[in-house]
Parts: C-alpha cells; structure tokens; sequence
C-alpha cells in the first residue's frame, strides 16, 4: 500500500528551488557514454553522461584554472571529462575496482605502438597457455579461481579457464605496471555481462543461463583492448589534458588526502538511497582482478559505503534506532524516517544512516574546498515502504543547515527514473 509523506513539521522551504529541465535518458545515463572515448572502457550502469558532466561546468560558469573534486568518483566520468577539457581535477572512490576503474582511465601517457606490440605478445602468451591448461585445472589450483562465493555461478567453467589464461598472459608479458593495468582494465571491461552468467537487467546483476550460447573469449577481450588502444591513438590525442588525481579513500572520514590545489567546484553523484549496491555489483571484477581474496572482505566493505546493506550491513540496521549525527539531520530526516518506522525499522535506520554519512562527507570535504566553492550533487529520490522520500530536496535543506556557508541555488530536476513512480533525478546547485 502507498502511503503519502503526512505535512512534516517542518516544510521544506527549498521546494521553492525546484525546476525541471527534462533531459532525454539517453543523454544523461551511463548510455550515452558508451559510445564516447574513455568513458566506454568500462561500464558502470549508474554512472552518469559525460555530458551532464559539460552541462554541469557550463551551469556553474568553469574555465581552465579551476579544479574540480569528484568525491564519488565511480567509473571516474568526471575526471575523464574534465581531462578531455583541459581543467584539473580530482576525486575520491572507496571501492578498490572503480577505483582502479577510474585511476587506469585517466592514464593516458601510454605510448600506443608499445600497447600494440604487449597486445600481440598476450595473444601469442594466451595461445600456448590455453593448449596448455585444461578445464580440469580450475580443481587442482593450477589455474587461481577467483575466490567467489559459488564461481561457477557466475562463469562457465570453459569461459572462465579461457579468461584466466588471457589475465596470466597479460601479467607475464606486461613489462611495467601502467600496461597490466591498461590490458586487465580491458579484461574488465567485459568480464560482466560479456563473459559471465549474468545479465545487468535495469541495475542490477541477475543471474542468467549461458549453457548454449557461443562465447568467443579472446575475440570478446581483444575487441574491446583494440578499442582502448585506438582511443589512446587517435581520439584522445587532441584532449586537452587537464591533470587528474585518483585517491582510494571513503570520502566520510575526518582526514582526507591533501591535493596540490583544492577544488572550488565539486561535481559530484553520490549514491542514491535505493540499498543499491555497488559492492554486490562489482563483485565478480573485485575477485577476479585479485583486489579482494576473501568472501569476507565484499561484505566488510559494503557496511563503509554509503547506501549499502547488502548481507550482515542489513542485520546490523534491522536492530535499534540509529539516531541523527546533526541537528539538519535531525529536523530534516527524522520526520521521514519516523513516518518509515511506522511499517519498517531497517528502512528507516537505512535513510538515517544515509543521511548522517552524507551530511559526514559534506562536512569533511570542506577541507579541501577553497572559499569560494560551488556545488553539484546529481541525487535521486526514492520511495522507501511506500513513503515518498524528496532526497533532492531534502539535500539542499541539509547543504544549507550544515553551517558551512553554502546557499542553493537551484534544484534542478533532469528526468525521471522508473517511469511512473514520478521519480526524479536532479541536480542540486549550492555554492558560497
Ligand atoms: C553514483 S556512483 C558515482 C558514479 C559516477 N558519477 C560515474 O559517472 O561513474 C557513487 C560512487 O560512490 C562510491 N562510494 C560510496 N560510498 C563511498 C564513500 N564512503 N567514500 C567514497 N566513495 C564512496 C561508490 O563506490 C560509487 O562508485
């Protein structure tokens, strides 16, 4: 049953700030990078366009000299765009695969004949490994399965021997670091769906059934490795080239890296709060990329980031109430997460903790923002046991209570998701 969020006691003023602004799906997905150089080494269903990355620097007026910070840097959208034009930027990722995602597609002093001569040297490696290995050795260890929950749910015993063969041969012939990383982001990039059980249905993983279909492995990996390479050649040669920097870090924690020059503009999509989870879903990279070798350490993960309950993050919520961290959170959370706690505790306690992480980050990025700091957060809405959740503008009200000085400017609705749940996807300007 749907109820309708009650008159809160507190209005939210900032309704006053809502536009809308339709932008097609098409342009403001990850859709519309699939087809843009860089942006489609790796596809991240909840990315957003690099165009709503350009929207985002012309609406807050950019030019060369100023510097971006991505605190949820994902696929690393907004440091790829700003690279292509010419603005330095940084950002933040906690999940060891975007960030290695992020991190490998802002390298580009790869020199492309030595990518191309390593790439016909995988190949001949792959050659003798694959006539060298069998399916059997998946059992005696010869050949490392990635140490997932159930593997062979989520590959083909065939496909996934084949995709080992590729990843031995990319470390044994790559002679630096940079180029491992360069070929392993190839393998990556089409470890899911391409080569797994899986299909990535609206957004998340669902599992499919594989058994009859042709899987062409290396023809599969080395199609998506030449196109890397020809972006490398031809269609980021003429970028602009800002400078770029990655940190692997949870962007909530009191000490955050120091950058060269802080940020004045922050462009930005954090996660929405819809228990999406970005762990669960990079699971089967996060095992096969070795970035993670226990079970374990997916699900320690997911209770660090924010708007993750997946496993025991979920036990964890079910108990209890989790109070507000701040008094924005207090007078702008409470009343909605107490209207959920009439049907649901776990949800309620999931949209307090979200709010108390992000108000968290919020806080502790202001060290690295210089005065004069513009903000743009492309946020979600959410309906949480049938209770109407205005995450938009209940960010702007937060932005504005938090005491650090910022105003909002707009709240700019740009789509909507899940058509006919009257959803929206906005951006949030703030500034100072
Ligand atoms: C909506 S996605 C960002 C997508 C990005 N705009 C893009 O286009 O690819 C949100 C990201 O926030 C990251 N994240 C979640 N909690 C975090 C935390 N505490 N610190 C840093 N990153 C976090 C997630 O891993 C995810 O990559």
């Amino acid at each position: 049953m749907i109820t309708h969020t009650k008159q809160l006691p507190l209005d939210f003023i900032k309704q006053d700030k809502v536009t809308y602004n339709h932008i097609p799906s098409k342009k403001a997905t990850f859709k519309a990078g699939l087809d843009a150089p860089v942006h489609r080494w790796f596809r991240l269903t909840p990315s957003y366009s690099p165009d709503l990355v350009g929207e985002m620097l012309n609406t807050m007026d950019s030019s060369t000299g100023d510097v971006v910070l991505d605190p949820f840097s994902g696929a690393g959208t907004t440091l790829i765009e700003c690279q292509i034009n010419g603005i330095d930027s940084f950002g933040f990722e906690i999940n060891p695969l975007l960030y290695f995602v992020g991190k490998t597609s802002i390298n580009w002093g790869l020199d492309s004949k030595t990518l191309r001569k390593v790439f016909s040297d995988i190949e001949k490696k792959y050659l003798e490994f694959d006539k060298t290995y069998s399916d059997g050795d998946l059992d005696n260890g010869l050949l490392v399965v990635p140490p997932i929950y159930n593997p062979f749910r989520w590959w083909r015993r065939d496909v996934i021997k084949k995709a080992l063969c590729i990843k031995l041969a990319i470390k044994e012939v790559s002679q630096t670091r940079e180029i491992e990383d360069f070929f392993m982001l190839s393998m990556a990039g089409v470890l899911v769906p391409d080569l797994s059980n899986v299909t990535l249905g609206k957004l998340q993983l669902h599992f499919i059934e594989r058994d009859d279909d042709i899987i062409n492995v290396w023809d599969i990996f080395s199609n998506h490795a030449l196109m890397m390479i020809d972006d490398i050649e031809k269609n980021i040669a003429l970028a602009n080239s800002g400078k770029s920097h990655l940190y692997h870090v949870d962007a909530t924690i009191e000490n955050l890296p120091s950058p060269k020059k802080k940020a004045n503009l922050v462009i930005t999509s954090p996660p929405y709060a819809n228990r999406y989870s970005y762990v669960w879903n990079t699971r089967p990279h996060l095992y096969f990329l070795d970035l993670f070798d226990t079970p374990r350490q997916a699900a320690d993960l997911d209770k660090k980031t924010i708007g993750g309950t997946w496993g025991s993050a979920t036990s964890i919520l079910q108990k209890g109430v989790v109070a507000p961290e701040n008094e924005a959170i207090k007078e702008v959370v409470l009343p909605v997460a107490n209207e959920i706690r009439e049907v649901d505790n776990l949800m309620a306690n999931y949209l307090v903790k979200y709010f108390n992480m992000l108000s968290r980050q919020i806080i502790t990025m202001n060290q690295v923002l210089q005065p004069q700091a513009k903000l743009a957060y492309v946020i979600g809405c959410s309906r949480l046991k049938g209770v109407y959740v205005e995450t938009d503008v209940m960010l702007a009200e937060i932005i504005e209570r938090l005491g650090l000085g910022f105003k909002i400017d707009a709240i700019e609705r740009i789509r909507k998701r899940n058509s006919g749940k009257n959803l929206h996807e906005s951006i949030v300007y703030a500034q100072r």
